[in-house]
């Protein structure tokens, strides 16, 4: 939670400089929402650590704002700056630059001779030091909570899960290992869960996944049935709200059942159970038959074509085509249902997604993939007979 070179024998004036900070920036309504200066270790008026973070500091908005991820050192061991800065996915250049500005100038003000420091804003982060962490993967993370609390406490947690959970494994494999989602028929009084996370882009999609993981699996315990919450890091950074924040539209849709889960708890086990039943039986069925009928078609079709070598056969061909390309999607889907599955363990949340998952590939391969399919094993059948 706190800068790994701070020692123990530090952290009661670090506390202190916290908290202070913390009524420092509720009175004045500052912007930023926490700094904590490093208590390891100070540089004097210009020496030439100094006038390295100058130089680091003053095109940090510049350098910064091109990608929105800016990892750089400055000057020369043992004076070298490290620095990390990460801008929020959804911001513009424009803003990610001030954002970074903002930081660059206050930091300087709130930890005018400390080697190192952390600063967090609503659209950016910065953290520098003199020791280099620029390949760890420690966190150094922060946690904010909103102080009020929702009633279904159980079932905002098992919707966060499910929901963090495809927003983390969306993040670790886009480039940018960003992502935003949102989940409705959360309750009539909050319908929609929103959440956002964002790795810095040097991570691998395993160590970014594993990160952001880390911080809601399980959510600390003070997060649990908050209104909102995030944790800021800076390698991963996680945020839920019950109120819309994103500047972009959310990139993943979920859809949480209506009934709360005591409701579903006191209907009996046996709705659902049959439910999940009949949510892996159709679509493990489906699947079923079409792997069997793309075996038995794929095998025939490959015996006719070695037997016929000469003999062009362009329909039967596009046919093999279409089924080849099918059996990957296929493998996709079960793939996907065994993962489901497992989300689903001890969440009723989970069984909709399947559901929906379910419902999503058998409408795939109805709109235009079955057909073909069918089409190419009816022709595939009848050339043969
Ligand atoms: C730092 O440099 C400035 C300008 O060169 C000078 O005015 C100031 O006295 C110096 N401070 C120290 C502590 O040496
Ligand atoms: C960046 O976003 C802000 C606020 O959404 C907007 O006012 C501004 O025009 C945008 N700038 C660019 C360059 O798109
Ligand atoms: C996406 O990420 C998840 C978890 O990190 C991983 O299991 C999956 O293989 C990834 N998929 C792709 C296409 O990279
Ligand atoms: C807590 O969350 C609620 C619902 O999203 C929001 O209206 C309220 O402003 C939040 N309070 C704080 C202090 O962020
Ligand atoms: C979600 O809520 C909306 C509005 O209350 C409702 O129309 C819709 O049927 C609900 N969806 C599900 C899947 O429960």
């Amino acid at each position: 939670m706190f800068p790994a070179n701070v020692s123990s024998s530090s952290l009661f004036p670090l506390l202190g400089f916290v908290l202070l900070i913390l009524c420092h920036s509720s009175l004045t309504g500052a912007q930023n929402l926490d700094q904590i200066c490093d208590a390891s270790g100070s540089f004097a008026d210009n020496s030439t650590y100094q006038s390295n973070l100058k130089l680091y500091l003053s095109s940090l908005p510049s350098k910064g704002s091109v990608s929105g991820f800016l990892k750089e050192t400055v000057g020369e061991v043992p004076d070298q700056v490290y620095g990390v800065s990460l801008c929020r996915g959804d911001v513009n250049a424009s803003e990610c630059r001030a954002c970074l500005n903002k930081a660059s100038l206050d930091v300087q003000q709130i930890c005018p001779y400390n080697k190192g420091a952390m600063i967090y804003y609503d659209y950016c982060l910065l953290r520098f030091s003199n020791q280099n962490f620029l390949s760890s993967t420690d966190n150094q993370q922060v946690p904010k909570y909103n102080s009020s609390s929702v009633t279904q406490v159980v079932r905002l947690s098992q919707l966060l899960h499910l929901l963090l959970s495809s927003a983390t494994d969306w993040a670790a494999n886009s480039t940018k290992r960003f992502a935003t989602g949102e989940m409705s028929n959360f309750t009539s009084e909050f319908p929609t869960i929103y959440v956002m996370v964002e790795c810095t882009p040097d991570l691998s999609p395993s160590d970014c996944s594993q990160c952001l993981q880390s911080l809601f699996d399980p959510l600390p315990t003070d997060m649990v049935g908050r209104q909102g919450a995030r944790v800021i890091g800076v390698r991963c950074v996680m945020r839920y709200e019950l109120s819309s924040f994103s500047k972009v539209p959310s990139m993943l849709k979920l859809t949480a059942p209506l009934e709360d889960a005591t409701q579903l708890r006191s209907a009996g086990k046996k709705k659902n159970a049959a439910t999940t039943a009949l949510a892996i039986a159709i679509p493990a069925f489906t699947a079923l038959l079409i792997l069997s009928l793309i075996y038995i078609c794929y095998w025939r079709t490959r015996k006719r074509i070695i037997q016929s070598a000469y003999e062009t056969v362009p329909e039967l061909i596009t046919g093999v085509e279409s089924l080849l390309f099918d059996l990957s999607t296929l493998r996709l889907a079960t793939a996907n249902f065994s993962e489901e599955n497992k989300l689903g363990e001890g969440g009723f949340g989970a069984v909709y997604k399947i559901q929906k998952e379910a419902n999503n590939y058998v409408g795939e391969l109805d709109t235009g993939s079955f057909v073909e399919l069918l089409k190419a094993c009816f022709t595939c059948t009848r050339n043969l007979s």
